[in-house]
């Protein structure tokens, strides 16, 4: 499986969102990256306690700038989320099992992440959270929401 490399046109116009996602993959090349060495399980502890962190952050960001902004599908997006957070869990649980064979599957599920949620999902909310920036960028002739 090929390395993951940020580009422009990944980006959902929201600077912090990029920035988050940017993080996703770095984690997935990282992971990546000790693959090829056979070194994940030396990394794989930190690695499930960044990416806690991360989803956990992202996630929160995300819904709260699409509920600002009235996204219309945004319990439909919740749920997506919940179901990534469910799958990463099932890995981080066979890792804490001492499955060592979970490392894989987990790559597979971050290109998934990847080419599904983030070039197909996440691009989704991108004309309602653009047009909320254009009304707050009208209100106080600011920018506020990258
Ligand atoms: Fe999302
Ligand atoms: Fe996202």
């Amino acid at each position: 499986m090929a390395l993951k490399k940020w580009s422009s046109r990944y980006s959902v116009g929201v600077r912090i969102l990029d920035e988050q996602h940017k993080i996703f993959v770095g984690i997935f090349n990282e992971l990546h990256a000790a693959m090829m060495k056979g070194q994940a399980q030396g990394i794989a502890t930190s690695l499930f306690r960044k990416l806690k962190e991360q989803v956990i952050e992202h996630h929160s960001t995300e819904e709260k700038l699409m509920e600002a902004a009235g996204y219309p599908k945004l319990t439909q997006h919740r749920e997506h989320h919940r179901t990534l957070i469910e799958t990463f869990e099932s890995f981080s649980a066979r890792h804490e099992n001492g499955d060592h064979k979970v490392y894989v599957p987990l790559l597979y599920a971050f290109r998934d992440w990847h080419d599904c949620h983030l070039l197909q999902h996440d691009r989704e909310y991108i004309p309602h959270l653009a047009e909320k920036e254009f009304h707050r960028e009208a209100q106080h002739g600011s920018r506020e929401l990258t």
